[in-house]
C-alpha cells in the first residue's frame, strides 16, 4: 500500500484549527481509497518565533525535502511585525523548495452566496496559475540615502526566460488536462495570459512572446487569449464565465486571486497549491490567520479541506480528490448557512466531520 509522508504546519491563529479538519478528511480518504499517510507536525509560526527568534531554519527546509507534501495552515501573528513571518516562513519555503507554481482555483460551489448578481457555479469556474518564484517577490532592490529627502527605493520585478517558460509549460499542460473542454464544460481549452504589456513593456513583452511561441509550436489546440491585469479585474466581476485557465506573474497573481476568492464566496473556501512539479509541494488555505476568531471553533475549515483535495490530486490520488470535492459541494449545498466565520451554523469541527463522513460513504 502506498504511504505518503505529510508534513503539517498548523502555523498561527486559526491555522492549526483548520489543518486538524483537513487531516481528518485526509484520514477518511486514505481509508476509503486504500493508501496510507504518515503525518508529522511542525510548530513553525509566530509563537515559536517569539520564544526562539527562529522562523524557518535551514535545517527545517532540508527536512521538508523528505516529505511527499506539506500542509500549511496560516502564517501571521498580531505580536510580530508584518513581513517577518511571511518572508521568513511562507516565502522562504516557496523559494527554498522552488515551488514555482501557485495554483489557485476560483470556483463557486453550489449553495454558496456569490456577491455578484446573477452569477452562479456555471459562471465562476476557472483557475489562476500564478508564477510563484519571480517578479517583485525576489527581493531585488534596495534603499539608498535612507532618511534623507533624496531617499530612493527600488524594488524590481524580475523574470528570466527560464522562469517564464517553466510556468507557461505548466499552465499549457494544465489547460490541456483540466481546461473547460477537458472537463466537458466547453468546446475549447483556453489559456489566457494576464499581463500589462501596455506599461510593463519589458517583463510582459517577454511573457507574451514566450506564451505565443510555446502555444503555437507545442499546444496548437489550446486557444490563447490575452488580458491586461486591470481589465482582468473588470471581467472577473462582469463576465467571469469567459475564463478557463489564466496564467500570470507573481504579483498580479497575488492580487487577482484575492478578488477571485471573494467571488467564490470568500476566504473561507479559497485554497491554493504551491507546487514544484518535480519536488515537494505545499498546500494552504489562502486566507490569513484570523486572530479574532482564533480558538473559538468558528472558523471555516473548507479552504484547508480544499487544499487537501489539491494535495491528493497533485500526489496522483485523483479519485480521492474528486470525492473530497463532491463532499465539500454536498456540505455547501445542503448544510452550511454561510461560509463566513461564526455564521456557518456549525462549528469548525462539525464541518470537518460532515465532509469526512461524506468522503467515507
Ligand atoms: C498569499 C499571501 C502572501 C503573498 C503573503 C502573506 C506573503 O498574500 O499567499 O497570497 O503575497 O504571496
Ligand atoms: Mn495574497
Amino acid at each position: 500500500m502506498k504511504t505518503y509522508k505529510i508534513a503539517v504546519i498548523g502555523g498561527d491563529g486559526t491555522g492549526p484549527e483548520v489543518t486538524v479538519e483537513a487531516v481528518k478528511v485526509l484520514d477518511a480518504a486514505a481509508a476509503k481509497f486504500g493508501f496510507k499517510t504518515e503525518k508529522t507536525d511542525f510548530d513553525f509560526g509566530g509563537e515559536r518565533f517569539k520564544r526562539t527568534g527562529e522562523t524557518l531554519p535551514d535545517s527545517a527546509v532540508e527536512e521538508m525535502k523528505k516529505f511527499d507534501a506539506i500542509l500549511l495552515g496560516a502564517i501571521g501573528h498580531p505580536d510580530v511585525k508584518p513581513g517577518i513571518l511571511e518572508k521568513g516562513i511562507l516565502l522562504k519555503m516557496r523559494f527554498a523548495l522552488d515551488q514555482y507554481i501557485n495554483l489557485r482555483p476560483v470556483r463557486l460551489f453550489p449553495g454558496v452566496e456569490c456577491p455578484i448578481k446573477d452569477k452562479g457555479p456555471e459562471q465562476i469556474d476557472y483557475v489562476v496559475v500564478r508564477e510563484n518564484s519571480g517578479d517583485a517577490y525576489t527581493g531585488t532592490g534596495g534603499i539608498t540615502m535612507k532618511g534623507t529627502p533624496n531617499e530612493v527605493a527600488v524594488q524590481s520585478a524580475v523574470y528570466t526566460r527560464f522562469q517564464v517558460d517553466r510556468c507557461l509549460r505548466y499552465a499549457f499542460e494544465y489547460a490541456l488536462r483540466h481546461g473547460k473542454k477537458a472537463r466537458g464544460k466547453g468546446t475549447e481549452n483556453t489559456l489566457a495570459l494576464v499581463g500589462k504589456t501596455n506599461v510593463l513593456t519589458f517583463i510582459y513583452d517577454l511573457w507574451e512572446r514566450a506564451f505565443h511561441e510555446m502555444g503555437q509550436k507545442e499546444y496548437p489546440d489550446i486557444r490563447r487569449d490575452y488580458y491586461h491585469v486591470d481589465a482582468t479585474c473588470m471581467w472577473m466581476v462582469k463576465s467571469p464565465e469567459w475564463f478557463d485557465v489564466l496564467v500570470t506573474g507573481n504579483l498580479f497573481g497575488d492580487i487577482i486571486t484575492d478578488l477571485g476568492a471573494m467571488t467564490q464566496g470568500g476566504m473561507g473556501i479559497a485554497a491554493g497549491g504551491n507546487i514544484n512539479p518535480e519536488g515537494v509541494s505545499m498546500f494552504e488555505p489562502i486566507g490569513g490567520s484570523a486572530p479574532k476568531y482564533t480558538g473559538k471553533g468558528v472558523i471555516n475549515p473548507l479552504a484547508a479541506i480544499c487544499a487537501m483535495q489539491m494535495m491528493l490530486e497533485t500526489l496522483g490520488q485523483d479519485k480521492a480528490g474528486a470525492k473530497i470535492e463532491e463532499a465539500v459541494k454536498f456540505v455547501t449545498a445542503n448544510k452550511l448557512k454561510s461560509l463566513a466565520a461564526g455564521k456557518m451554523g456549525f462549528t469548525t469541527s462539525q464541518v470537518g466531520d460532515m465532509v469526512a463522513q461524506k468522503v467515507a460513504e
